[in-house]
């Protein structure tokens, strides 16, 4: 668990980058799934990467004045109530939210309206996230419009409005130990659960039966939900990339490519595996299977401090593409089907995000118009793929097969620690685990 004052001194790091000024950021809504039952609760991960306060209902303020020390941290959140903690459950309140999560002060949230047009008062700037929740905007703006509402009393409107992700997502980029600590564990519960779905998995079972068992593994560790829907893809349906159906049943001489990770404390794993069903890979699936395995060890490879964002990528292409030629299935030099784009038959995503709080990560790709060198503490996937769908120029014998192999790395001063080591993915390794 990531203790109380690393969240203070989150804040505390915002509020020096913002100078003057005040944030707002909002916790997430509830919604509705169907009638009266909501989807299980989900915290905004702003809100949550600044408080550590998981409950709906909330928002944030912190009112930065023009030095480090002239600093408020303001929580509103939901009051206690008797009746409805008995149908739902335990709330803090405001008092006991402000001394557990160490804010300066804490108000009900019901007071939202009358607190923060005075807090915004004579204040140059506000910082927000605008466009993320229409909501959201339509109260900050009737806010400001409050104070512009007493300028003949001699209040000040605040006369910018600053995106406050720019601020936060350089900060979530960089994880500190703490963060890496869970984001250990995360990866740890994800790969038991590839094992288990190895050991599990069978001709004659569906997808959704080797699903219950990647989310068992999940919970009966603690954590709290999967990251992303499970992508559970026997035979074709590997090749179709975003397929969460999981509702075929499995067939011996299939490779079965099962893309899925745990959310423990709000961090994601995010790990593919692709495997035979009958545990024994074919000829031509273990050619293209290891094609897919040293593009990705190229690319982990150049993963290292200083390394631009997009060297990975180039390097699992440099090797996906000289085994797209020697197949046979494209044509010409290396760089030229790179430059034609003709390998996007075969290989049409990227080869990695960034991974943290969200299972695609903010912060920016690119700094200036360039890629971004990386750095000790950043997080991110290596998944090159291979999907070979029915076309007249794929010799049959290579349709349906679709292969990813997806790992989570950190950054380190001297190269990379690949979190998700301990998932088998060597076709040895992989067929071993199975025969047991
Ligand atoms: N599971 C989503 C992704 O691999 O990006
Ligand atoms: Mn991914
Ligand atoms: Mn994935």
């Amino acid at each position: 668990m990531i203790p109380t004052k690393s969240f203070i001194e989150r804040r505390r790091h915002l509020a020096s980058k913002m100078r003057h000024g005040v944030a707002i950021i909002p916790a997430s809504p509830e919604r509705v799934r169907s009638r009266d039952s909501h989807y299980p609760y989900r915290f905004d991960s702003y809100f949550y990467y600044l408080t550590g306060f998981s409950e709906p209902g909330a928002l944030l303020v912190l009112v930065a004045g023009s030095t480090e020390a002239d600093l408020e941290q303001i929580l509103f959140c939901r009051d206690k109530d008797r009746e409805r903690e008995i149908w739902d459950g335990f709330r803090h309140g405001p008092d006991a939210a402000r001394e557990v999560f160490g804010f300066d002060e804490a108000y009900s949230i019901s007071q939202l309206d009358e607190i923060l047009p005075k807090l915004l008062a004579d204040q140059p700037a506000v910082y927000c996230s605008l466009g993320q929740d229409k909501d959201w905007d339509t109260r900050l703006i009737g806010w400001v419009d409050r104070v512009r509402e007493q300028a003949r009393s001699g209040a000040v409107t605040p006369a910018a409005i600053h995106d406050i992700r720019l601020l936060l997502d350089e900060m979530r980029l960089i994880k500190s130990e703490e963060e890496l600590q869970v984001m250990r564990r995360a990866a740890e519960i994800s790969t038991g659960a590839h094992c288990r779905a190895m050991q599990t998995a069978r001709a004659g079972l569906h997808e959704y039966e080797v699903e219950a068992e990647l989310l068992h593994e999940f919970r009966r560790h603690g954590a709290q939900a999967p990251a992303y829907n499970p992508i559970v893809a026997g035979g074709a349906n590997a090749c179709v990339l975003h397929y969460i159906e999981n509702n075929s049943e499995l067939n011996s001489g299939d490779l079965l490519l099962i893309d899925a990770g745990c959310e423990l404390d709000g961090y994601a794993a995010d790990i593919t595996r692709t495997f035979p069903v009958n545990g024994k890979f074919s000829p031509v699936q273990k050619d293209i299977y290891q094609l897919v395995l040293a593009a990705q060890g190229a690319a982990i490879s150049v993963v290292r401090p200083g390394t631009l964002w997009n060297a990975p990528h180039d390097a699992a292409l440099q090797v996906l593409v000289q085994g797209f030629i020697d197949l046979g299935l494209c044509h010409g030099s290396v760089d030229g089907v790179i430059q034609s784009e003709d390998y996007k038959r075969f290989y049409m995503h990227r080869t990695g995000h960034w991974l943290g709080l969200d299972v695609h990560d903010v912060g920016g790709y690119k700094v200036d118009g360039h890629w971004r060198p990386l750095q000790t503490g950043m997080t991110l996937t290596v998944e090159p793929g291979f999907y070979l769908r029915p076309a007249d120029n794929v010799p049959e014998h290579f349709w349906n097969i679709g292969v990813r192999i997806e790992d989570d790395v950190a950054v380190t001063d001297t190269g990379c620690d690949v979190l998700t080591a301990a998932a088998p993915k060597t076709v040895a390794q992989i067929e071993q685990l199975m025969q047991q």
